[in-house]
């Protein structure tokens, strides 16, 4: 009989690794081993839509590792190829990462097909993460750096090189160690907030005040903003802030390391940000049919009026109403009566529409955007919007 002596290993292989899948638990059966994350069934809140994977795999099992991705695929999965592989303590060390979808998400590591389902709950600010509920996947429970990564990103409080000594003993915030992890957070994005850039995590994140879990400041963050945006502070005493600003989340807005925008905002501070959470102002963004939006917007955004913080004026405005509308329409700067007919009042008197307010331009004109012209709360043409107020 003549069989090709490279088969027969194989077949014996095939059925060896069958006799031994069915005899232990999957976990025994594959040469290899997911260092992270733990569990098969995890929950990840984070505001990025990334996990890290890291499996040791020795033997055969380096060339034949493969990670699927099979959520919400039409059959078959999407492949996803390793970040980086590296020979360790005769095995070899391989780093994923995991793109996540809003909800659940399931991944296949073959040989063995083990399943690894994660639920992603994307979040704006970790501020609402409940940390201590064991349901919660936190990388750092444990320790900062478990055993089976220290070897390579080595121990706590590591400042290996000299040049890094230096920097450690001008700054004991400074932390390569943690940047060996998250060296991304702190490069990738567009606008880097400073401390984060040049490394100083420790000035803001502590370890082991429970175990030597690596906290996110808790509580209050803008307490950890004040610390050094002195200015910033006293915002809260002014008469109308903003509600995202009195909680005190400033990370509801800007994230610590960096983001997409300028002052690491996740979107565009002048009006797509604005226009994130308050969705119905979204139209006024820009003109279209049928629609007037105000010509301000377009170019300067919602904060042409607004502060994005706290003001002395209600809705945060940086001037009283009228006051604010004459900065730039200044052709009705001065006057107090007299437009858009005869002697007619533009202050001073209640607003007959809008019950407790005082009347001011925005009685008759929507400071955003109208679809009638000149942003008026109703058409000119046969008086209605005259008729708005008088019968
Ligand atoms: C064989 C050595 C080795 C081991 C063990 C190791 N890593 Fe790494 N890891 C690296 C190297 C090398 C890099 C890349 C660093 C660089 O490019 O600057 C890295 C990068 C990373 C990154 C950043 C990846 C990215 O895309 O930016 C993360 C996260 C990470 N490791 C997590 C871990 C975790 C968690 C463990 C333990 C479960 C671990 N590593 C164990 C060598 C290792
Ligand atoms: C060995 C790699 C590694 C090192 C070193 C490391 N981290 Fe992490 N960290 C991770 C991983 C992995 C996660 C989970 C998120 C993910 O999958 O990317 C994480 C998550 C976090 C979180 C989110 C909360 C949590 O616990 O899940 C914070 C905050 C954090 N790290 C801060 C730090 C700080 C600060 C340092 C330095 C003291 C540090 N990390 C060092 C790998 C590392
Ligand atoms: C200015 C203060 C500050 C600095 C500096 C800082 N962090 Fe953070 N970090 C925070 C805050 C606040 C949060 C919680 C963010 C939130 O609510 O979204 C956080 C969250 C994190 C997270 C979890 C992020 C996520 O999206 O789930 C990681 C990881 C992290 N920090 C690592 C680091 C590392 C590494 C450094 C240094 C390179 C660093 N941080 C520097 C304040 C800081
Ligand atoms: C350790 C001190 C420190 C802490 C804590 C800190 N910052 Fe900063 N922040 C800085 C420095 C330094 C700059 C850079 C200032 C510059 O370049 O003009 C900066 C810049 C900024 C900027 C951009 C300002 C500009 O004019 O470009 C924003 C926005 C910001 N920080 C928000 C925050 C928020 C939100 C927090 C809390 C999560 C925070 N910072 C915590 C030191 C700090
Ligand atoms: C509702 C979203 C939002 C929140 C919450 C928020 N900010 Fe801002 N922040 C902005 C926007 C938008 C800008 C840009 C304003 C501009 O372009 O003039 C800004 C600008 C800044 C700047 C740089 C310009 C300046 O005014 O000095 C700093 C520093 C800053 N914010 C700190 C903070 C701190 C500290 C907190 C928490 C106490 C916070 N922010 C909360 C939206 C926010
Ligand atoms: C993270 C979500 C969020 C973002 C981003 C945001 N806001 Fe707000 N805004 C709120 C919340 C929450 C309130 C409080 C609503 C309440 O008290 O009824 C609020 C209130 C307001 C008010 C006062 C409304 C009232 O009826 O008194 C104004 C004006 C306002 N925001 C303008 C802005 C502008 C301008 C921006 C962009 C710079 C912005 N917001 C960005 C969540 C947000
Ligand atoms: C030309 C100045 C101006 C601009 C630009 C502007 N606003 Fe306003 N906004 C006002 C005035 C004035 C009021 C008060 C209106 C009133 O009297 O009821 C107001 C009220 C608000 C309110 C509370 C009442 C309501 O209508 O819901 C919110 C929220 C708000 N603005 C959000 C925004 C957003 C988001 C943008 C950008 C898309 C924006 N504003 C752009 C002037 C402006
Ligand atoms: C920061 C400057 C600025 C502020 C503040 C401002 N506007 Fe305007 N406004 C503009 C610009 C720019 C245009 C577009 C002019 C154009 O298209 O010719 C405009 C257009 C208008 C128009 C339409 C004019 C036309 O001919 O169609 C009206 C009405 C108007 N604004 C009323 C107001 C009112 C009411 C306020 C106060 C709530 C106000 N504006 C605040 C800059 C401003
Ligand atoms: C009683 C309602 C009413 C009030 C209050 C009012 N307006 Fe008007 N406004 C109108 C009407 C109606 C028109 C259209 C006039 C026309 O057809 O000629 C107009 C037109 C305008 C225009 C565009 C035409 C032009 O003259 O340039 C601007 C700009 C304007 N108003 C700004 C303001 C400002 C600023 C205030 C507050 C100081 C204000 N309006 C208060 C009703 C009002
Ligand atoms: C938002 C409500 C409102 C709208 C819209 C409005 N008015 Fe008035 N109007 C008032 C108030 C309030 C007064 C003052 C009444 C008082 O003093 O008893 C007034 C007064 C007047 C007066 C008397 C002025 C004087 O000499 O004392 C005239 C005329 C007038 N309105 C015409 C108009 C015309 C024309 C329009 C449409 C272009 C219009 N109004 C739109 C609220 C409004």
């Amino acid at each position: 009989m003549l069989i090709c002596p490279v088969i027969v290993p194989r077949c014996l292989l095939f059925f060896l690794a069958l006799l031994v899948t069915c005899l232990l638990p999957a976990r025994e059966a594959a040469a290899y081993t997911i260092l992270t994350p733990p569990g098969t069934d995890i929950i990840i809140q984070a505001r990025r839509p990334v996990a890290t994977m890291v499996i040791r795999a020795t033997g055969a099992e380096v060339e034949r590792l493969q990670v699927t991705m099979t959520t919400g695929g039409k059959g078959g999965g999407e492949r996803i190829l390793p970040a980086g592989r590296w020979q360790r303590q005769g095995g070899m060390i391989f780093h994923y990462r995991l793109p996540l979808r809003p909800g659940d998400n399931t991944f296949v590591v073959e040989p063995g097909s083990r399943r690894l389902a994660i639920r992603y709950r994307p979040v704006r600010t970790l501020g609402s993460v409940d940390f201590e509920d064991p349901a919660a996947y936190v990388f750092h429970r444990l320790s900062v750096v478990p055993s089976a990564c220290a070897g390579c990103h080595t121990g706590k409080g590591s400042v290996s090189t000299g040049a890094d000594r230096e920097r450690f003993a001008a700054d004991p915030a400074y932390a390569p160690l943690c940047f060996s992890c998250h060296r991304r957070l702190s490069t990738r994005e567009k606008w880097l907030h400073g401390p984060s850039a040049n490394v100083l995590c420790l000035g803001c994140h502590r370890i082991g005040t429970r175990g030597t879990r690596v906290t996110i400041p808790s509580a209050r963050v803008n307490e950890l903003c004040f610390g050094c945006h002195v200015n910033k502070k006293k915002l809260l005493q002014k008469k109308y802030v903003h509600g995202p600003y009195a909680i005190g989340d400033c990370t509801v807005c800007h994230d610590p390391h960096g983001d997409a925008y300028k002052y690491q905002l996740w979107a565009d501070g002048r009006a797509g940000l604005c226009v994130g959470c308050h969705s119905d102002k979204k139209r006024s963004l820009r003109k279209s049919l049928g629609f007037f939006s105000h010509g301000i917007i377009e170019g300067s955004g919602c904060i042409a009026c607004h502060d994005p913080h706290a003001s002395d004026n209600r809705f945060q405005l940086y001037r009283p109403i009228n006051q604010l509308c004459v900065s730039c329409h200044v052709g009705l700067q001065g006057i107090s009566k007299g437009h858009p007919v005869g002697n007619h009042p533009l202050q001073g008197v209640p607003d007959p529409r809008r019950r407790g307010r005082t009347f001011a331009c925005s009685s008759c004109h929507n400071p955003h955007g109208s679809r009638y012209r000149y942003l008026l709360i109703g058409d000119v043409l046969g008086g209605h919007v005259c008729s708005k107020c008088h019968h």
